[in-house]
């Protein structure tokens, strides 16, 4: 019998983005509603279908403190994060970014694109000059909590009643990773 040959590994990539061609706006909104299907995680609790979604995503690219990172797999958009800056007038906090909305669509899972997509929000965060890098999960995202805790993301609170899904009250568990020392080169928010 002739030998197979080894399956080729999925091509993984991510990427900061700045417009959309349709095709990728496409399958972003596709991969976003099947993971909210799937259990959320990052707001809603029922797909608002596709078109909402198109305009959540070209308004997202639109707000100044937002930079939204996409992940790829074998060329498909399939997952997605954002990294929230803290507003200028917040100058008492401009040390800290924030890791946002992150998720992975359900078929894409496994791949290390989660991994991926944290990493790259972390070195963005870094590049720009914060010191901290908050994010916060409901407690039912295991994986998630587990990702970020081996990527040494401290928790440091529960919010009781972070969430509300089908009635029933969730707990958030709030974490933190410092990015660099205290002291050292601040944040200008982005610039
Ligand atoms: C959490 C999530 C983003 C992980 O996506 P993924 O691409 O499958 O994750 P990766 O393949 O990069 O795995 C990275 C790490 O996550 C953890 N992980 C992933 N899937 C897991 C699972 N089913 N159970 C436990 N840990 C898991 C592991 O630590 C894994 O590292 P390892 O492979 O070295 O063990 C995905 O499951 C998801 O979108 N969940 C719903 C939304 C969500 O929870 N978002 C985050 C908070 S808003």
């Amino acid at each position: 019998m002739a030998d197979e040959a080894p399956p080729l590994a999925a091509q993984r990539l991510v990427e900061r983005v700045t417009e959309f061609t349709e095709e990728d706006l496409h399958s972003l909104c596709e991969a976003t509603s099947a993971a909210i299907i799937d259990g959320g995680g990052f707001g809603w609790v029922n797909p608002p279908g596709i078109m909402a979604l198109e305009t959540y995503f070209r308004g997202v690219l639109l707000v100044p403190e937002r930079e939204l990172f996409i992940a790829r797999l074998d060329g498909l958009v399939v997952g997605s994060a954002h990294l929230v800056r803290p507003p200028r007038n917040n100058e008492a906090q401009g040390h800290a970014a924030q890791l946002m909305h992150a998720y992975i669509a359900p078929y894409a899972r496994g791949h290390g694109l989660a991994r991926m997509l944290t990493i790259a929000v972390e070195d963005r965060a870094r590049e720009l000059g914060y010191h901290v890098l908050n994010l916060d999960v409901r407690e039912t995202q295991e994986a998630a909590i587990r990702l970020y805790e081996t990527l040494g993301f401290e928790r440091w609170g529960v919010h009781p009643d972070y969430a509300f899904v089908r009635g029933q009250a969730v707990r958030g568990f709030f974490y933190s990773k410092r990015l660099r020392r205290p002291g050292t080169r601040r944040a200008q928010n982005g610039a």
